[in-house]
């Protein structure tokens, strides 16, 4: 089955709406017979509105970084998918390591989180990944595993279908280091695999797993040469306009 690809970029803290409007300005054209792939961008709540506007009827469509998994309600300082699919979201990140290291967030959270997004339209990119210690603990697969049975797997195989998952080694992340293609496409084999052992060959095959960690235009392209790596989630490179469209027409 082919997997279209995805090249997403995830501005975490940056950028305010008026420096969104200035991105898309110069990014749009320099990307405008982009095929090959599907584009998004994950900018913070404030700029959504802002976004969505600027990218409306192109080949490029707006994912949060966050959501909550309730529709409404006293829960001071969230948003819920309910408000994201208003405001023209397509697709939402879940569970980003920087999620997990400093807000606490878990597996659990991952299963209702996901649920929520599609509750409400939104596709899921759910991000796993090892951090540093558990790599050189040679612990990377168990890690992986751990993440898959409890935030995955309780999903049903139509909702499984839905979404997109993201393989971010945390060593990788805003440090430079990215994994090497091998690296990376072994992770996403074993992820793959164990897709396979809990919904089936055919979902499994149809699951698009993206790499991020250091992605950047001079990268890219070894990444994608693999079979298994279905595109990138993007940080501090999908910042800049030329520097992303660089790595989306990788
Ligand atoms: P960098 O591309 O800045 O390493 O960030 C990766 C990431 O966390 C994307 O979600």
């Amino acid at each position: 089955m082919s997997r279209k690809p995805i090249m997403a970029g995830n501005w975490k803290m940056y950028k305010t709406p008026a420096e969104t409007h200035a991105f898309f300005e110069a990014f749009k054209p320099l990307v405008r017979d982009a095929e090959h792939c599907e584009i998004i961008i994950c900018p913070p709540f404030p700029n959504l509105h802002a976004a969505v506007e600027e990218t409306k009827g192109s080949n490029i469509t707006i994912g949060a970084q966050n959501l909550h998994w309730g529709r409404e309600g006293a829960v001071t300082g969230e948003v819920s998918g309910h408000m994201l699919q208003a405001v023209g979201c397509s697709s939402v990140i879940i569970a980003h390591s920087e999620r997990r290291q400093y807000f606490g967030e878990t597996e659990p959270d991952v299963v209702r989180k996901a649920q929520a997004a599609l509750e409400y339209g939104l596709t899921p990119i759910v991000c796993v990944g090892e951090r540093l210690e558990e790599r050189e603990g040679n612990r990377t697969e168990a890690v992986l595993g751990e993440q898959f049975d409890g935030g995955l797997a309780p999903l049903t195989p139509e909702q499984f279908a839905k979404l997109v998952i993201a393989y971010e080694p945390v060593w990788a992340i805003g440090t430079g280091k990215t994994a090497t293609p091998e690296m990376a496409a072994d992770a996403h084999r074993f992820i793959r695999a164990r897709a396979a052992a809990k919904f089936g060959d055919a979902l499994a095959r149809g699951v698009r797993i993206l790499y991020g960690g250091s992605v950047k235009p001079d990268n890219v392209k070894k990444l994608m040469a693999e079979e298994d790596i279905d595109g990138a989630l993007v940080g501090g490179a999908s910042l800049d306009p030329v520097t992303f469209a660089a790595v989306v027409k990788y």
